[in-house]
Parts: C-alpha cells; structure tokens; sequence
C-alpha cells in the first residue's frame, strides 16, 4: 500500500516500531544470559519491561486508529540485533568485563534506535493533532531515554574501568 500523507507515514512507522520493540526484546532477553555484572543484568530485565510497556502504548494507539500492529519487519533493528548477538554471543573474551562492555556498547546501538523512532512518531502525532498519542509517545521516548542513562552509568561507573583493568 502506499504512502500518501503524513498519517499514512505515522502508522507505518508505529507498526515499524512495534516490530523494532519486539525483535529489540528478543536479543536483550538472549543478553541478560550472557551479561555477569549483576546491576547490568538488572538493568537489561528493567529494559525489557519497559519496551513491552511501550509497545503495550503502541497497540493502543494502533487501535485507537482502527490498525493492527501489521507484518512490518524492521530491517534497521534486524542489522542490530543481528551485530549485538555476533558481538555478544558468538565473539571469545578473555575477560566477562570486556564482554559487559561490549554488550553495552550494543545494548545503547539499539536502544537509540528506538529514541528515534518514538521521536519520529511523537512529532507526526503532534503536527497531525494527535495530542494524547503525542504525550504517550513522548512518555515512551523519556522513559527509553532513561533507561538508556542507566547503562551509560554502568559503564562509566565500573564496568570500563573493569574491563580496562582486565
Ligand atoms: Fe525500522
């Protein structure tokens, strides 16, 4: 179908979120397994109730304009989840510090990814005068955005350090 205005284009990229979400969710629950700072590993179980929050937030609004969550697959998030799990998963450290570090570094690639997409959206939601969606929206964009502070803080806290001292 294509695309032909604005609100077309909010809807697209509200189900293209939705499957970023989901397929961000599957990667960090494989995350949490190899993830040995026990704060980071928090940390990642903290991130993935807050996606399903969103995408919860996401459906609605979906509904709301008579919409499904549709078939979308997001191929920006499919390349980095697909770079977190080689990086993650499938690379040898000498050091569990090392990979924490790593696994951050990924971690922050996709949760980025997601700022900007609830940014996206939140400004179509507004310039179409969807206000209540708008608020959600911006809801879900801070809440990720903090989320994300949180890893910035492990990593500048210790585990760089940790990894450095490896
Ligand atoms: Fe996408």
């Amino acid at each position: 179908m294509a695309i032909n205005n604005l609100k077309d284009l909010y809807i697209e990229e509200l189900k293209d979120l939705y499957d970023a979400n989901q397929q961000a969710n599957d990667t960090v629950e494989k995350l949490i397994d190899a993830a040995t700072d026990t704060d980071l590993k928090a940390a990642l179980e903290r991130s993935i109730d807050g996606t399903k929050e969103g995408n919860a937030q996401i459906k609605a609004i979906l509904d709301s304009h008579g919409e499904g969550v549709g078939n979308v697959t997001c191929q920006g998030m499919k390349g980095l989840t697909k770079e977190a799990e080689k990086h993650v998963l499938k690379e040898k450290y000498g050091d569990d510090s090392v990979r924490d570090a790593m696994l951050i570094s990924q971690y922050q690639r996709m949760a980025h990814y997601a700022i900007t997409g609830y940014g996206s959206v939140e400004a179509f939601a507004k310039r179409l005068g969807a206000l209540e969606d708008a608020q959600k929206l911006e809801t879900c964009k801070e809440q990720t955005m903090e989320g994300d502070l949180e890893f910035t803080k492990l990593a500048q806290g210790s585990i760089n350090e940790a990894a450095r001292a490896a």
